[in-house]
């Protein structure tokens, strides 16, 4: 089993390097460093990024702003063993499930979900999550590539019948080569 592992950071490691070294990962969805410019990043601000991946965007909010707390889950174990050894020190990473947050409620100032809400299975559940573990009049933004309309229209209806209190959707200017970058922002 550890020499599973082993194989499958030789590969996954070169894969991080060269993304984050071209940005390549922009060809296939949006950068979700795109939400930054919609946040009002502030010190002792708490921020929690549901399917973080490899950490990059926090790593990124990290270098940016002191004195903040930074929190990333993922599903996988695997995704949060590299962000663990990938990001700078100081931010927290779990591995748990969006449906299912190990957090209290009324915790955040942000939840931020990038290219990983199409994944969630339960998408319902995992909303209602996001929406308890943020303070009220904290923000949620979710930001996805969308290819087509049917995706578009589920993410709408899902946030229609959602209990934030109000919420934008818009596609921002800067697209993806092969998506459109769709970003929902909701208050609760
Ligand atoms: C395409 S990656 C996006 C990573 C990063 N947020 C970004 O924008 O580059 C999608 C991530 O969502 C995670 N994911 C899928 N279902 C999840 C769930 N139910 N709870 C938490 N994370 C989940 C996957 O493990 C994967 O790391």
């Amino acid at each position: 089993m550890e020499n599973v592992l082993v194989a499958d950071e030789v590969l996954v490691e070169p894969i991080i390097t060269y993304e984050r070294k071209f940005k390549i990962n922009r060809l296939f969805s949006p950068d979700p460093e795109l939400v930054l410019s919609h946040m009002d990043l502030y010190k002792g601000i708490k921020i929690l990024d549901i399917g973080c991946g490899a950490g990059k965007l926090l790593s990124t909010i990290a270098e940016l702003l002191d004195g903040c707390e930074l929190v990333g889950i993922d599903i996988q174990a695997k995704a949060i063993e590299l962000a663990q050894k990938f990001t700078v020190k100081g931010i927290e990473f779990k591995t748990a499930d969006a449906a299912k947050l190990p957090f209290q409620k009324d915790s955040f100032d942000y939840v931020i979900c990038t290219n990983a809400f199409y994944y969630i299975e339960n998408k319902g559940r995992a909303l209602m999550e996001m929406y308890r573990v943020l303070k009220t009049g904290g923000r949620l933004l979710l930001l996805e590539g969308i290819v087509g309309t049917t995706f578009k229209a589920k993410l709408d209806k899902i946030m229609r019948q959602s209990p934030f209190i109000k919420f934008s959707r818009k596609f921002l200017k800067r697209t993806t080569l092969l998506r459109k970058s769709y970003l929902i922002s909701a208050v609760k």
